[in-house]
């Protein structure tokens, strides 16, 4: 067997490696370094290419394509979208993603990004709700206790000091699964029976359910003056989580509004309906929260600039490292030209 060059190598991050970065780093950390990688991009919004990711839709699920370029690295995700999936003992939502240079084309990095999706999703809530959330928030009801909560927990935890957490879900085995799993972070875990208990007391409202359908987690009349909404769950065109009440009566803030009108929340609403761009914020072009009693809303749906972010961080933080093995994925023939000549001499 002839041996790949070293041009055919691209670093690979399976899940065990990025499972053993995370015990490196510390979760909490490493929810705070991609946070700031996020925010770092969000600052440069403009340089990006942008579109709306690119979704196969069946009577089950999604699956979609999410890419995006600054010009020198360009990125995208695989990720799947299947709430019917944890009945059959899968996942809702899987992912895996790649970067590559803009200049050769060539790949610098393929990784597991389940796992990945779950924080940089939960570093993006907890950067969007350090700037719109209400000062002093210490408490978040965390409606849906599935694969992404116990991350959405700790992010906000780390970022934005919250120190207790109310939990419900319909299913009460997915809540003592996030009660368990959060039981020795620090965080004050309460255990609720319904979404009413679960948002006493809260400033922060954390929604992320899984159904395919337009649900209402969240009524109109369970939303008091002055809280943040961050409602990660509806993301796809039919799967909402919010009373379209509580969009009126909110600022709503998008990541990319072409993409948000197809999947997030305000799906629900006129196509001008009013949104305010979370990079102009960050950026301080535009105001997030001007007073104790707005009620702010993060329409999240998830952006390939976050997964871009994510990505540029992994490349960075594996150099020099064990994190990941090489995988002979790129064909290098010694002449470029000579594509076949190589398979033909790999006969001999
Ligand atoms: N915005 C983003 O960037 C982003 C990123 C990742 C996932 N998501 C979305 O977040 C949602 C949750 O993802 P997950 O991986 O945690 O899924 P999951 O299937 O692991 O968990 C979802 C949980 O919601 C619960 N649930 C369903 N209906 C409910 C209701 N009416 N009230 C309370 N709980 C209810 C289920 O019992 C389940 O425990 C999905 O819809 C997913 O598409 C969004």
């Amino acid at each position: 067997m002839t041996q790949p060059s070293n041009k055919a190598l691209v670093p690979f991050v399976s899940v065990d490696n990025m499972m053993r970065l995370i015990h490196h780093v510390g979760i909490e950390q490493m929810l705070i370094d991609l946070a700031n990688y996020v925010e770092d991009d969000f600052k440069r919004w403009e340089k990006f290419d942008k579109t709306p990711r690119v979704a196969s839709h069946s009577e089950v699920g999604v699956i979609e394509l999410m890419p995006t370029s600054d010009g020198e690295a360009y990125g995208f995700k695989y990720v799947n979208g299947h709430p019917k999936n944890t009945s059959e003992g899968l996942q809702t939502v899987t992912a895996f993603g790649l970067m590559a240079d803009v200049y050769t084309g060539y790949p610098v990095l393929l990784t597991e990004m389940t796992i990945l999706t779950a924080l940089r999703t939960a570093a993006t809530s907890a950067m969007v709700a350090k700037y719109l959330a209400p000062k002093g928030a210490d408490t978040m009801a965390m409606i849906g206790n599935g694969a992404q909560s116990e991350f959405q927990s700790l992010a906000m935890k780390a970022i934005c000091g919250i120190t207790s957490v109310r939990l419900y879900d319909t299913d009460p085995a997915a809540t003592a699964k996030c009660a368990a799993n959060l039981a020795s972070t620090g965080l004050d875990v309460v255990i609720c029976k319904t979404p009413e208990q679960a948002i006493e007391g809260a400033q922060i409202l954390t929604t992320c359910t899984a159904d395919k359908q337009c649900a209402t987690i969240l009524t109109d009349n369970m939303v008091g003056a002055g809280v943040h909404i961050n409602a990660i769950g509806g993301d796809c065109p039919g799967k909402t989580e919010l009373a379209a009440g509580i969009l009126t009566r909110s600022d709503v803030f998008v990541e990319f509004p072409p993409q948000t009108r197809i999947e997030g929340e305000i799906q629900q609403m006129a196509e001008d309906f009013p949104v305010t761009e979370l990079w102009q914020v960050i950026n301080g072009t535009k105001t997030g929260r001007t007073s104790d009693r707005q009620i702010t809303l993060f329409d999240s749906v998830g952006f390939a600039i976050e997964d871009f972010s994510a990505l540029r961080y992994i490349r960075d933080r594996i150099k020099d490292s064990d994190f990941f093995f090489e995988l002979d994925m790129l064909a290098d023939p010694d002449d470029p030209r000579d594509l076949f000549g190589m398979v033909q001499r790999a006969a001999q």
